[in-house]
């Protein structure tokens, strides 16, 4: 009997995956470029199940069952393919290659068709829930062949989190659907992490709330409609004490947030899928704006000057209820933005769809987000009832879910006044600001866009139609100003 699967890349994740299966009762052969980190993982983790150790790749294909499996954990890009080529001619027909790294899903796309072609499975599998996660059980969101999820599904299944009973994993897609779900799971991750972060701000700035204090708001906010573990670990964050200074240590940290790129992709793949995430965009420039720290020290000072505001933020909601009703404005305002930024990644998720040729089910996408990964959240079982009809009884867009549609109506008057304080008082809300500008752009019954066409077609005759008759018009604009159909 040959091992069930093989893990190649030993780094924390690789690692932790690995002893993931053998904890489930898989044998698993490892292997890692530089034999000493198998070896540690063998020395120090061979008790909790089968391992084989092997020192190069073609030792690993030989441990390994048929089917073979082979699940690569390097880094996502060039690492990826250097794999790829390597494994190629040891395997045979049918064989499964497994990429649970963050690859680009166009990479996936281009990896998966050429071992296509050479007979090979190739599976992007998205897999989200940090080392931890990987351990204990992530969720799991895996794309290639329907058939090879019949061998690969069960097994990834039984490492997957666990939400009442149902493990966080299920096929979504052929090719790269798994990487894309992935990317538009951590897109939603900026904008979840970046409303924390506006809300953390407005409760600072304006209310005077310190973090600690903070740690106890979101504590409260854990047991509301924004149950979640980003909220969750926020007040753990904001409780931790810096042991140098003994000052709270969000105070010490650098306000510049780094990015590995998954969120620039979703932006990215959301203008070109024509789907306005524009929550996760200005997640991702938000991020861009706290990097360029050396321009922010110049207009710190320059722009100093501000607004002269006959009553000053403190006035109005630094104390007693004043403050007590302003935290809970800002409670739902974040409440809104965050079904914004939802709605907005699984607008993007049917969009890409259609563009890709997925037949990607909602509803599962939202169960598989509900344990395991970053963005798991008590919102995700409420969409997923959103998304229990037939698929063409489902909201075209979620927040046309009736309970969300009552949901934003009550959080409403809360949410303007909160983006109204912020522009007053100059705290930056941009996903605040933009989610509520999505929202007003789908509830208005005319958009400005009309006066967009007619410029439009001023300059370059680019037509326009009208919304009495069919067809294409333009206006002779540089003639006698008289309507043509074209
Ligand atoms: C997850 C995380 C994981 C990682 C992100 C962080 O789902 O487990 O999303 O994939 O933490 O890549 O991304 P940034 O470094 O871009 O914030």
């Amino acid at each position: 009997m040959g091992a069930d699967i093989g893990v190649t890349g030993l780094a924390v994740m690789g690692a932790n995956l690995a002893r993931n299966f053998a904890r489930n009762g898989y044998t698993v052969a490892l292997h890692n470029r530089s034999v000493a980190r198998t070896d540690s993982l063998v020395n120090t983790y061979g008790h909790e199940g089968q391992f084989v150790r092997t020192e190069s790749l073609a030792e690993l294909v030989e441990a390994l069952d048929r089917p073979r499996r082979v699940l690569i954990m390097v880094k996502a890009g060039a690492p990826v393919d250097a794999v790829i080529e390597d494994l190629v001619p040891l395997l045979d027909e049918g064989d499964i290659i497994i990429d649970a790294g963050n690859s680009f899903y166009e990479e996936t796309r281009r990896r998966e068709e050429a071992l296509r072609q050479k007979g090979l499975h190739f599976v992007g599998v998205g897999v989200s829930g940090g080392e931890e996660g990987a351990l204990w059980g992530p969720s799991i969101m895996p794309g290639g062949s329907r058939e090879s999820y019949q061998t690969l599904g069960p097994m990834l299944e039984s490492i997957a989190a666990d939400y009442h009973g149902e493990p966080c994993c299920a096929w979504v897609g052929t090719d790269g659907a798994g990487h894309y779900v992935k990317m538009v799971h951590n897109g939603i991750e900026y904008a979840d992490m970046q409303v924390i972060g506006e809300a953390y701000d407005l409760m600072r700035s304006l209310a005077g709330l310190e973090p600690q204090e903070q740690a106890g708001v979101f504590r409260e906010w854990n047991s509301t409609a924004l149950a979640s573990y980003l909220i969750e670990i926020t007040s753990e964050v904001l409780d931790q004490e810096d042991e140098l200074t003994g000052r709270p240590l969000v105070d010490v940290i650098v306000d510049a947030a780094g990015q590995k790129g998954t969120g620039r992709w979703t932006a990215i793949s959301g203008l070109e899928v024509g789907s306005p995430v524009t929550t996760i965009a200005e997640s991702v420039f938000a991020r861009s704006i706290s990097s360029q720290r050396s321009v922010r020290e110049v207009t710190s000072q320059v722009f100093e000057a501000g607004i002269n505001e006959a009553v000053t933020a403190e006035e109005l909601y630094a104390s007693g209820d004043a403050r007590q009703d302003f935290v809970e404005d800002i409670r739902k305002a974040l409440y809104a933005s965050k079904l914004v930024s939802y709605a907005q990644g699984f607008d993007m998720l049917s969009a890409a769809g259609q563009e890709f040729g997925w037949d990607l089910n909602m509803r599962t996408i939202a169960s598989l987000w509900r344990a395991g990964c970053i963005i798991r959240a008590d919102l995700l079982d409420t969409i997923m009832r959103a998304y229990d009809a037939p698929a063409a009884d489902q909201p075209r867009n979620l927040l046309l879910a009736p309970e969300f549609t009552e949901a934003l109506a009550e959080c409403l008057p809360s949410w303007r006044r909160v983006v109204a304080a912020a522009a007053t008082y100059g705290v930056p809300a941009p996903v605040f600001s933009s989610a509520l500008a999505y929202y007003d752009s789908l509830r208005a019954e005319r958009l400005p866009a009309a006066l967009t066409q007619g410029l439009r077609d001023y300059f370059g005759a680019h037509t326009y139609q009208r919304i009495d008759k069919p067809g294409t018009f333009h206006i002779r604009w540089s003639e006698d100003r008289t309507e043509a159909e074209v």
